[in-house]
This record gives C-alpha cells, structure tokens and sequence, in this order.
C-alpha cells in the first residue's frame, strides 16, 4: 500500500534493496546496473527503483540524510514492501589513517550519538551490529572480487556541524573507522522487524588528513562499491 511518503504499490519493490542517502544515487544505479529498471516511487523527489541484475530482483531507493529521515524509509520498506535484506551504500568521513580516501568500509557494527536505539531499547544501549550473514557474504564477495574492505566500527552521528570537534579524537581512539549519519539507525530498525541490514561506507573525506575526493572521484569509488554490494546481493 502506498504510504504519505513511498508512492509504490505492494510488490513494486524487492526483497533486497540498496539504500543510498542520495536519491540520484540510486537513480544512477538502476540506470547503470539494473535490468528493466523501473522507477517505482518520486514523492518529496526520494526516488526508487526495482529491476534485476543477472536474474536476482533487485530494488535501490534513496533514503535522505540522518537516521530520522532513514528511518521512516526503511520501516516503510520493511513494514508495508516486504524488505528483507537491507544494504546501506553510503559515503563515511575516515577516523583512521589506515583507512584512506576511497576505502570501503563494512560496517560491522554503529555506534551513534542518537537516541533511536535507546527508545526502541527501553533505555539500554542496544548494540547495533549488521547482519552476519550479509556481512560475511559482503566479505567473501569482496575477496573474489579482489577489492580491499575494512571491517569495523561506523559512528553515526546526528550532527553533520558537530560544535564538539575535540570527540572526533575519543572516537577515533576507540577504533571506530568511520563516521557517517544512518547506519546505526537502519540497524536498530533491522532488529525490531528481524530483517537483514548491511552498511557499506565508501570514505568521501579523511577527518585526520582533511583529503577529500572530487565529484568525479567519488562517483567512481562508489561504484566500487556499489558493484560489491551487487556482488553480495547475488551471492545470498
Ligand atoms: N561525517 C558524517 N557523515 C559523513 C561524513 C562525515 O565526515 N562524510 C560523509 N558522510
């Protein structure tokens, strides 16, 4: 059923979706990877599509930026489309020097400085972790593939302008990679529906060596991705 905020109609989207933060993302990828691709929802311009690739059907839909807007797309999704296997393909500030510009980071787990967790948690802190058999087929695709993951830690902060630049260090220091602003969300929200989530961030920007990617650099490495999420997808 069409929802105030996803126009498809039941069955227009696939059990697997890709969730970009940008809208023309996953325009870009139905375009650009997907087999019949049609566009299945414009409202508010958060664009989705549904198509194949190689035969699996396949859904990507925009999903905004910061867990609340996330997050009334993805429980629609799950709740009223029938999602069951969730993978974010978003972009990550990197906390670490190991991880440089263009490094695909799987999110195994999120910590966040939100309180979505805590109020779906009754007050305890939920410990957001991705799926482990999305994340171990992500990891097995990545090999044959031959693309370097790292594996670890995302924080996803609600403030993009953080006013507290001095916690990047605490952060960082604790061993978290990256930092970027859904996947926390879309975790907790994966748990309480018992679906799959998976979270891949390519790093857009380095919070230590402040390097960051071109427009046309950035397009290029989320392909990157987006071909290992594709991957995964049709290893499941
Ligand atoms: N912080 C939060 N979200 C982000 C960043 C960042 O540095 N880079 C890309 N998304």
């Amino acid at each position: 059923m069409p929802t105030p905020h996803i126009s498809a109609a039941s069955g227009d989207f696939a059990e697997t979706i890709l969730l970009p933060g940008d809208p023309l993302r996953a325009r870009h990828i139905a375009d650009n990877y997907f087999d019949d691709a049609r566009e299945v929802t414009a409202v508010r311009g958060m664009l989705g599509f549904t198509g194949e690739f190689k035969g699996t059907p396949i859904s990507a839909m925009g999903t905004g930026m910061g867990i609340p807007s996330a997050s009334i797309y993805v429980t629609e999704l799950i709740t009223e489309y029938g999602a069951k296997n969730l993978i974010r393909v978003g972009t990550c500030g990197s906390f670490q020097e190991s991880v440089p510009v263009r490094g695909i980071i799987l999110g195994m787990g999120a910590c966040t400085d939100s309180g979505v967790n805590r109020t779906r948690f009754d007050g305890a802190d939920f410990a957001a972790i991705a799926d482990f058999h999305l994340l171990r087929t992500a990891v097995e695709a990545a090999e044959r593939l031959g693309t370097e993951v790292h594996v670890g830690n995302l924080f996803s902060g609600d403030l993009f302008y953080d006013p507290r630049p001095e916690r990047f260090q605490r952060i960082a220091a604790m061993g978290v990679l990256g930092a970027e602003m859904e996947a926390a969300g879309i975790y907790g929200i994966a748990a309480q529906h018992s679906v799959r989530a998976l979270a891949m961030a390519m790093v857009s920007d380095h919070l230590i060596s402040e390097e960051k990617l071109s427009a046309e650099d950035r397009q290029t490495a989320v392909g990157k991705m987006v071909e290992l999420a594709l991957e995964t997808v049709v290893s499941l």
